[in-house]
């Protein structure tokens, strides 16, 4: 028996992770943010100096130093070995080239593999692009956020305030940088970006936080 399964997906900062967070927090769910595993082997290409299209190479990498996700003091961290890489993978540099590492079959499968492993038999809130479609395709509960692209643009740009991560880059070039993107991560071979065929969209554009939540406890309310 499989607990119970949230999946959330959706383009970039569409909200996925804000709202994934406060959901698993609210009800005691374990969460899991696949984006951040996809950004950690774009990560370890990068600092080993890997072409990121070096799928047995980074696949090697993955083996020997692993990649774990932990809750520290109710905060998600993500470690390669004994690193705390948190704060790295969210730079623009790492944003640039993580749709051609997770394009790559052999990290897919991998991650996919690691994805469902870690769900097990918890009741998880998962977001990323394929969850509903690949990684948990019995998720009880299949949601698909999208926003308008100026609006998520917006909300990189204060993401990357809060985390003190320093950018030239106007909105409109942010809003760029996100289509392509999206684009990549919608036209690749293998588990594009797509709404699963049972999945609830939510346009969260003029929506606060607050109500996202209460739309998908409901959704959850409405499963069980
Ligand atoms: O969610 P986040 O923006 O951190 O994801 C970073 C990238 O990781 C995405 O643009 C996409 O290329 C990849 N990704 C993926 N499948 C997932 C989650 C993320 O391909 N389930």
């Amino acid at each position: 028996m499989i607990g119970m399964q949230v999946a959330i997906d959706g383009p970039a900062s569409a909200g996925k992770s804000t709202v994934a967070k406060l959901i698993a927090q609210k009800l005691g769910f374990t969460y899991i943010d696949t984006g951040a595993m996809y950004r950690a082997c774009t990560f370890l290409a990068r600092s080993h100096g890997l072409d990121y299209g070096d799928e047995a190479g980074i696949l090697a990498l993955v083996e020997q130093t692993g990649i774990e996700l932990r809750n520290i003091a109710g905060q998600q961290h993500v470690l390669v070995g004994t690193r705390d890489i948190s704060h790295e993978i969210r730079k623009p540099e790492i944003s640039a080239k993580v749709s051609q590492v997770a394009a790559l079959s052999g990290v897919r499968q991998k991650m996919v593999s690691l994805q469902r492993q870690m769900a097990g038999k918890v009741d998880v809130v998962m977001d990323g692009r394929d969850i509903g479609t690949t990684v948990l395709p019995d998720a009880q509960v299949k949601i698909f956020l999208v926003a308008s692209a100026r609006s998520r643009a917006q909300r990189r740009m204060l993401d990357l305030e809060e985390q003190g991560i320093k950018t030239t880059k106007t909105v409109a070039e942010i809003e760029a940088d996100i289509a392509a993107r999206d684009y990549k991560d919608s036209h690749r071979a293998i588990s594009p970006l797509k709404k699963a065929v049972d999945a609830v969209e939510i346009d969260t554009t003029s929506m606060t936080i607050a109500e996202v939540v209460n739309k998908i406890l409901r959704q959850i309310k409405k499963s069980q």
